[in-house]
């Protein structure tokens, strides 16, 4: 039987805000694939945890303290990384954070701080890691988080909801871009997800709030790693420009079961019988002349 090959041992990929939450899982799931991770956090304290969990397990970890939405310093870290831990195979970005405001109290600070720290930085990072591989004449593999507030709505966070739907529209153009030099650009958009600091307190109140989501609960951060390293494996060898949700079911319409209304066919049949009794009366009723007569 064919075995299922990630091909992600030896590989050297960077994990943009690895310090913790589906960042740390995404780190942890590569180093398990024999892959070597280089690890860019805010925190250099995170960074540097996470580093020194998967050290042990055969594979080389780099942990890099660096705000990425200073562009000068994450050029910088990004060159640094090319140059004392390895080449990049590829990248996760990660980093994501929204702004919490209404449209019409919304001020361009927000607006600009949540495209800093979601599509620029992004833009920025894939920029530099294209130019390498491009540089190198070598194939990989680019994944970065948006939001299901990227493809839906977003209401009250705005910014947050426009900076993730740009991301999705830049992994596209750069996908088509790179797509001929083997650089491959995809999306995972998460739902609501379980995170340190979105935690579980009341699972009660949380089951009441998920009632109109198809899977009714939220997800775990291992559900978004899981993606990422899909799209960044040999398991997605002819996939780019995508859009991944991971999100139990929020992108769909409501569900159809019973916390959306009573089922269809409660309702229709005596309407459907009632509208054919009518027909009769509607063609009857139909006094227009006819096209052909005079
Ligand atoms: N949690 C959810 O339910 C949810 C839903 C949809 C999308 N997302 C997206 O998932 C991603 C991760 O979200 P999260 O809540 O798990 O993240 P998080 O708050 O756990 O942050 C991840 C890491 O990024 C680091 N970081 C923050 N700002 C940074 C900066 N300026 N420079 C470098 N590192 C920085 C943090 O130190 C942290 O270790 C984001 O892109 C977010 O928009 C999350």
């Amino acid at each position: 039987m064919t075995q299922f090959q990630f091909g992600l041992e030896g590989k050297h990929i960077l994990v943009i805000g690895g310090g913790q939450g589906m960042g740390e899982a995404t780190v942890r799931l590569l180093s398990e694939q024999g892959c070597n991770v280089a690890i860019v956090d805010l925190d250099r304290q995170r960074a540097q945890t996470v580093a020194s969990a998967v050290q042990g397990k055969g594979i080389r970890a780099y942990p890099l303290a660096c705000d990425v939405t200073d562009e000068a310093a994450l050029v910088e870290a990004i060159a640094r990384i090319e140059r004392e831990f390895a080449p990049l195979d590829g990248m996760a970005t990660i980093v994501g954070m929204a702004g919490w405001a209404r449209v019409v109290e919304m001020t361009t600070e927000v607006w600009d701080k949540d495209h800093n720290r979601n599509l620029r930085y992004f833009f920025v990072a894939a920029r530099e890691v294209g130019r390498s591989l491009l540089k190198r004449g070598a194939s990989g593999s680019i994944v970065a988080v948006a939001s299901v507030d990227g493809i839906r709505s977003a209401p009250n966070h705005a910014a947050y909801g426009a900076a993730k739907a740009g991301l999705i529209s830049l992994a596209k153009t750069m996908a088509a871009e790179w797509g001929d030099n083997g650089i491959r650009v995809n999306v995972v958009a998460p739902g609501g997800i379980v995170t340190p600091r979105l935690p579980l307190t009341d699972p009660a109140a949380e089951r009441e709030s998920m009632a109109l989501l198809p899977m009714r609960k939220r997800g775990t951060v291992e559900d978004i790693a899981k993606a990422i390293v899909f799209f960044l494996s040999d398991m997605s060898p002819y996939v780019t420009g995508q859009t991944l949700a991971v999100d139990g079911g929020y992108s769909l319409a409501p569900s159809s079961t019973k916390t959306c209304g009573p089922p269809l066919y409660e309702f229709s049949w005596p309407w459907l019988y009632s509208f054919c009794l009518l027909i009769p009366v509607i063609l009857a009723s139909d006094t227009r002349p006819s096209p052909c007569s005079d």
